[in-house]
């Protein structure tokens, strides 16, 4: 007994050893002596990219999720189609619907001009993916850095790890659930739709099917988005849509979410207490977010010497 308990033990903590190793390879102060100003680099961009246009925080907030969930957090969702492989671009939740490669390319160049074959594209997404949020009110977080590039891409896994915007609330629990993140981290996350829009073919059927929405805000929705064609006309995902705040959640509990998925969140299921808490408070909202970023941006890493320093953010080595 006592020597099974003491095996126990020896294993948890080598168990809690490997998992302290693996995650100490991503650390805030990687490129401390290799780049030492790759923040401000990145920073700087993203006040351009948004000063140009604020809807580009969400739309590279957006790119950082989708990189994540397929593979890791490894810039595979960077990649162009080749002759040898196709990327993840053109998977349906990607397609005409994924905005700023060509930011993360301008950040690129400008890193690469201050610190040649240095930083990781993976690195420079969760970096400009922050400042994206923080361009528009949102919180800050400290990124750990330290990622490297996949040398591929998996069109099937984006088709399939992605969540869609018909998921129910089992649904959205267990996608998340696969990428190690619970229902909590999922409703906190959802929370990026605080800024950003949405294409009226992601919301049709939630507008004119669904029976858990607000009347008012259904017919006004339906103004822009007809039963049948304007696919690609654009409704706001909150009433704040260049504002990183909690009217997200205000509109769950008022039953005027945009999307079905989003709905879902309030809809008398297990994450409806948490949504009531995020309506009243920023605070709660903001902290959890951060939070619930920095555990996203850890999904599965390439580190040491796995992957690459991509030289172009589109093409392998
Ligand atoms: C919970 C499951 C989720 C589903 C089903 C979902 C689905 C969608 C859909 C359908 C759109 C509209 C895309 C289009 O019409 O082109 C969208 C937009 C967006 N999503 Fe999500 N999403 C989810 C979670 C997240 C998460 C975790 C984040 C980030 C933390 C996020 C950030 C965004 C942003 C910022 C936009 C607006 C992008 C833009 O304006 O360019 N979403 N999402
Ligand atoms: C940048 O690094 C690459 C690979 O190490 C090297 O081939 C290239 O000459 C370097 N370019 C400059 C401008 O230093
Ligand atoms: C989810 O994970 C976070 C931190 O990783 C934790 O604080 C929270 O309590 C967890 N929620 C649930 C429902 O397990
Ligand atoms: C609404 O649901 C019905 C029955 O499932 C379906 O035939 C119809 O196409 C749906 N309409 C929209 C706009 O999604």
């Amino acid at each position: 007994m006592a020597s099974n308990r003491n095996f126990l033990i020896a294993a948890i903590i080598f168990v809690s050893l490997l998992a302290w190793l693996a995650n100490a390879q991503l650390s805030p102060n990687f490129y401390a002596r290799t780049c030492p100003n790759i923040q401000g680099i990145v920073r700087n961009a993203m006040m351009q990219a948004v000063g140009r246009e604020s809807r580009m925080g969400a739309s590279i907030l957006r790119m950082f999720f989708h990189d994540c969930f397929v593979n890791g957090c490894d810039a595979s969702v960077l990649l162009d189609d080749t002759a040898i492989f196709t990327g993840e671009k053109t998977a349906q939740p990607n397609q005409n619907s994924l905005r700023g490669f060509e930011v993360i390319d301008a950040i690129k160049s400008r890193v690469e001009a201050a610190c040649n074959a240095t930083v990781s594209c993976a690195d420079i997404l969760a970096l400009a993916a922050r400042d994206g949020v923080i361009l528009l009110g949102g919180p800050s977080w400290t990124v750990p850095l330290g990622r490297r590039d996949a040398r591929t891409a998996s069109l099937s896994g984006a088709n399939s790890q992605l969540p869609s915007p018909s998921s129910s609330l089992a649904d959205l629990i267990s996608s998340f659930a696969a990428q190690g993140l619970n229902a909590s981290d999922m409703t906190a996350l959802s929370g990026g739709h605080a800024i950003g829009l949405a294409r009226c073919s992601t919301f049709r059927s939630r507008i004119y099917n669904d029976t858990n929405i607000d009347a008012s805000f259904a017919t006004n929705r339906r103004t822009d988005c007809p039963a049948s064609g304007g696919d690609t006309n654009l409704a706001p995902l909150d009433q704040t849509t260049n504002h990183f705040d909690n009217n997200y959640y205000q509109n769950l509990v008022a039953q005027r979410g945009l999307l079905h998925s989003d709905q879902e969140l309030f809809n008398g299921g297990s994450q409806d207490g948490l949504v009531r808490t995020y309506s009243n408070s920023y605070m709660a909202f903001s902290s959890d977010f951060a939070a619930a970023m920095v555990k996203m941006s850890n999904i599965s890493p390439l580190t040491g010497t796995n992957g690459e320093i991509r030289r172009n953010c589109r093409v392998v080595n």
